[in-house]
């Protein structure tokens, strides 16, 4: 039987993929966000998933307003990183486990959540910069340790989904996880955030009393933290801040008690802040 063993939380921040792409990383302003993630490329080794059920969120990539899918799972043999506007990332496709994504589709839609399936998508940076910053430097040519499952989350155009849905779909995943017979090592990645506003009056806010609350709540209090509102995203976290309702999918796929392995949270990273967890299951 396949099972989640562990859950990353990770920003998506795309200047860190810039900086790791154009080997920057060792400069003073960038060397203590990579600081963070390297017991987490330890950890990656030690834990050697088998799959990444990844929960990212699309930025006007592969959608744009003439199609708004609240949860879309990828279904593709695989994925290539998208033309953001300076030519893809150069960092491996990314290779799905296609009969365990048909799988977990079908368990998810029999179980009414109802996704989009893609059998077709680009990757921006909202998926390829968590795998570099988890595995460290890969080229084009490597291929990235583990194959991926891709989710996109629609957290750009109102309605986004709640915090609950996230976290109960993270419970139905769970479920279609477990009902596939392979004995697969799953880790669920929750990705995007932290506080961070792009635009207009607010642009450049960042809080981080907040985000740690919200670090602490994920770990201890799941289920308070997945009745935080929109509105408490958009006040306390800034506009873009609502990218986090993803690490609650990744939250209510794991036990209701956890141990906190690792944590990283830094400021800035280009407009952001950087953070990061890793939480396994006891048992795991
Ligand atoms: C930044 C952060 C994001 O999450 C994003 O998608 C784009 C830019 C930033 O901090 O610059
Ligand atoms: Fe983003």
């Amino acid at each position: 039987m396949a099972r989640i063993t562990a859950g990353v939380g990770c920003s998506h921040v795309p200047a860190i993929g810039v900086a790791m792409d154009t080997k920057i990383t060792d400069q003073p302003y960038w060397q203590p966000v990579f600081k963070g993630f390297e017991k987490s490329r330890e950890w990656m080794k030690e834990k050697n998933p088998d799959v990444i059920f990844l929960v990212y969120n699309d930025h006007c990539t592969a959608f744009d307003a003439s199609c708004i899918p609240t949860f879309a799972l990828g279904a593709a043999a695989e994925f290539k990183p998208a033309d953001e506007g300076w030519g893809p990332r150069p960092v491996p496709v990314v290779k799905n486990h296609q009969k365990m994504a048909s799988h977990i589709a079908q368990s998810l839609v029999l179980d009414e959540f109802d996704i989009t399936i893609m059998n077709e998508m680009e990757v921006d940076h909202g998926l390829t910069v968590p795998l570099s910053v988890m595995y460290g430097d890969m080229g084009p040519d490597d291929e990235w340790p583990a194959l991926v499952i891709p989710l996109a989350v629609n957290v750009v155009q109102y309605p986004a989904p709640t915090g609950n849905r996230c976290y109960n779909l993270g419970k139905a995943i769970r479920k279609a996880v477990e009902s596939y017979e392979e004995d697969l090592n799953v880790v669920i990645f929750g990705t995007g955030g932290m506080s961070h506003q792009l635009q207009y009056k607010r642009a450049g806010l960042i809080n981080a009393e907040w985000d740690k609350r919200f670090l602490d709540l994920l770990t201890e209090d799941p289920v308070y933290a997945s009745k935080i509102p929109h509105v408490e995203y958009l006040r306390e976290a800034g506009s873009e801040g609502v990218e986090m309702v993803m690490w609650h999918v990744m939250r209510g796929a794991l036990d209701d008690e956890v141990i906190e392995v690792h944590r990283h949270y830094h400021v800035p990273a280009s407009n952001t802040a950087v953070g990061h967890i890793i939480l396994e299951n006891k048992a795991a």
